[in-house]
């Protein structure tokens, strides 16, 4: 599906074997997206934990859809025998798109890409799914500009529905048009957006994030923020519900990023954001955010 209309899009290159570099939340949920709509997978970490750790989440999820009744053990082997997991990012040689989901840090991801144009066969496309780090960056560290998008997923991936498709000044358009017609056949809303930090959800999204720390820190309780937006104003949790799902870590660094390029005085990141991370109180992955999940 395309939201805004316009002609279905098709697909430019042949696309059968996704690569997908990182092994967190939304790489482990990526890596589930493309499994489920039959491509076949192979997907780099760090270590043989960390590889482990994105088939714990699929696994952990798929079960949780038999228990309910959708899908069949059968399924489930077919789809995880799909996969191929490999800690050397020479693996993805052959593979027809990568989508990398990193950590959110620049440096990083750069240093990724540059590896990446010398490992990925020519013509192959390089996504990110980055929410705030300027892509354009990204494709000027590679030799080929051209082959350089983003694919912005939402957390949880499996279940969010909305893909953002960020083109950058020189994104060739058969990779644009290639990565929507990807984006349908995932079963996921494809929604084109610039190449500025936030692109359009999280630059709505975050300063409301943002603001609610603020509160917070004003002397609003925490309980009585996450129920007033969850159950009367009709959002599907509080803000610092959510905020434990996308993790602390991954909401500073997109605060920091809108600030760096808009700011707005109200985008600095509030100080209890920080101390959490600080703390290492991430939220749901490490058991303990700005609500306890440890119980
Ligand atoms: N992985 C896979 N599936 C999951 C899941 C997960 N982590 N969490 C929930 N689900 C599935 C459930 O299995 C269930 O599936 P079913 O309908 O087939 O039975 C379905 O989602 C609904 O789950 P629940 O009934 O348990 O709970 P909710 O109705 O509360 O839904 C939610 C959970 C979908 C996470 C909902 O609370 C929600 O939409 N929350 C807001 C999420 C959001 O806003 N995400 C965007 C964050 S910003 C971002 O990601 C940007 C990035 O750059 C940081």
């Amino acid at each position: 599906a395309a939201a805004g209309g316009g002609a279905a899009p098709e697909f430019k290159h042949d696309i059968k074997t996704v690569g997908v570099v990182g092994t967190g939340t939304m790489a482990s949920g990526i890596v589930q997206v493309f499994a489920q709509a039959g491509y076949d997978i192979i997907y780099v970490g760090r270590s043989q934990d960390k590889l482990e750790g994105v088939l714990g989440y699929i696994t952990k999820n798929l079960d949780r859809a038999i228990a309910k009744g959708k899908g069949t053990e059968g399924d489930k082997d077919a789809l995880l025998g799909r996969l191929t997991g490999s800690t050397e990012r020479e693996a993805l040689g052959g593979v027809d798109i990568v989508v990398e989901a990193i950590a959110e840090d620049l440096d990083i991801k750069l240093e990724l890409f540059r590896d990446l144009d010398k490992i990925v066969k020519p013509g192959a496309i390089l996504a990110t799914t980055t929410s705030s780090l300027p892509i354009t960056k990204l494709g000027e560290a590679t030799s080929r500009p051209q082959d350089v998008i983003g694919m912005h997923f939402f957390n949880p991936a499996p279940v969010m529905k909305l893909v953002e498709i960020i083109t950058t000044p020189d994104t060739a358009a058969d990779v644009d048009e290639t990565v929507r017609a990807l984006t349908a056949n995932v079963a996921k809303v494809g929604v084109s957006a610039g190449d500025r930090a936030g692109f359009i959800v999280n630059l709505l999204l975050f300063p409301y994030l943002n603001d609610a720390v603020t509160l917070l820190e004003s002397g609003v309780e925490m309980t009585t923020i996450d129920a007033a937006i969850k159950e009367t104003a009709g959002f599907p949790m509080g803000p610092f519900e959510l905020l434990d799902v996308v993790g602390n870590d991954v909401s500073l660094a997109i605060q920091k990023e809108l600030h760096a390029e808009f700011g707005e005085p109200g985008f600095a990141p509030a100080a209890t954001l920080v101390a959490k991370v600080e703390a290492g109180e991430l939220g749901r992955k490490t058991g303990r955010g700005f609500h306890d999940y440890a119980k």
